[in-house]
């Protein structure tokens, strides 16, 4: 059977833990993202939060050697044998790279779907952002999650001055990646303006065409 490796690309902000839930449930492949990783080893305050958890708090990206030793032991588990999404990884060219490499060993490649925000409505939506600390679902106003029932917090980094921080890592660091994969054809821009059902839209015909 094919693989289905997909990145999903963008800001801070831009929608790709919210539309990361549909692709993963449409396409039935398991969901890496990073984030959510780091965030569960801060909680359990294993070695791997200990380590992050500064960089996290400045708004700052992680350390390449630690991130891509996490994913390259994550996608060696079962259940990513027919494919992953990627969510907020790569993030730097260097994991670009890396990823390349663990892919292509394997002879599989990767589509990149990029969502495209404009930086006021990402400060606009992180500032909004409740989190469900259970399942971690995102809503955009605050009370309990439709889902498990959790009462819904604010991620520690979507204060204002740390959000700011976030973006400017991702234009000096993780933007460039969009010509990387631009010049290897494996770049699908999607328009992330519009309601969550619309951008879905969007994000469904590119990953059935
Ligand atoms: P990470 O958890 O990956 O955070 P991020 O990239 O900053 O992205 P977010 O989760 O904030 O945004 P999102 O695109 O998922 O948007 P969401 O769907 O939630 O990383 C956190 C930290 O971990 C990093 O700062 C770094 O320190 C570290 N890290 C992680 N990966 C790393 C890596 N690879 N290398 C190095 N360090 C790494 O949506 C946002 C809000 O908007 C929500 O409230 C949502 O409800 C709302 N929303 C979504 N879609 C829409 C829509 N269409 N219209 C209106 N509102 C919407
Ligand atoms: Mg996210």
């Amino acid at each position: 059977m094919a693989t289905r490796d997909i990145i999903l690309f963008g800001a801070p902000g831009a929608g790709k833990g919210t539309q990361a839930k549909r692709i993963v449930a449409h396409l039935g492949i398991p969901q890496i993202s990073t984030g959510d990783i780091l965030r569960a080893a801060v909680r359990a305050g294993s070695a791997l939060g200990l380590k992050a958890k500064p960089f996290m708090d400045l708004g700052r990206l992680v350390p390449d050697d630690i991130i891509i030793g996490v994913v390259e032991e994550r996608i060696r588990e079962p259940d990513c044998q027919l494919g992953c999404l990627f969510d907020g990884f790569p993030r730097t060219l260097a994991q670009g790279e890396a990823l390349d490499d663990m892919l292509g060993r394997a002879g599989r490649n990767v589509i990149v779907i990029g969502l495209e925000v404009a930086e006021e409505e990402l400060t606009r939506r992180l500032s909004g952002r409740w989190t469900c600390p259970q399942c971690q679902r995102t809503y955009s106003d605050p009370g309990t999650c439709t889902v498990d029932g959790a009462r819904l917090e604010q991620r520690e980094d979507d204060k204002p001055e740390t959000v700011k921080k976030r973006l400017q890592a991702y234009r000096e660091q993780t933007a460039p990646l969009k010509d990387f994969y631009q010049k290897r054809g494996r770049y699908r821009a999607v328009d992330g303006l519009g309601s969550e059902d619309e951008v879905w839209r969007r994000v469904r015909k590119v990953i059935e065409g």
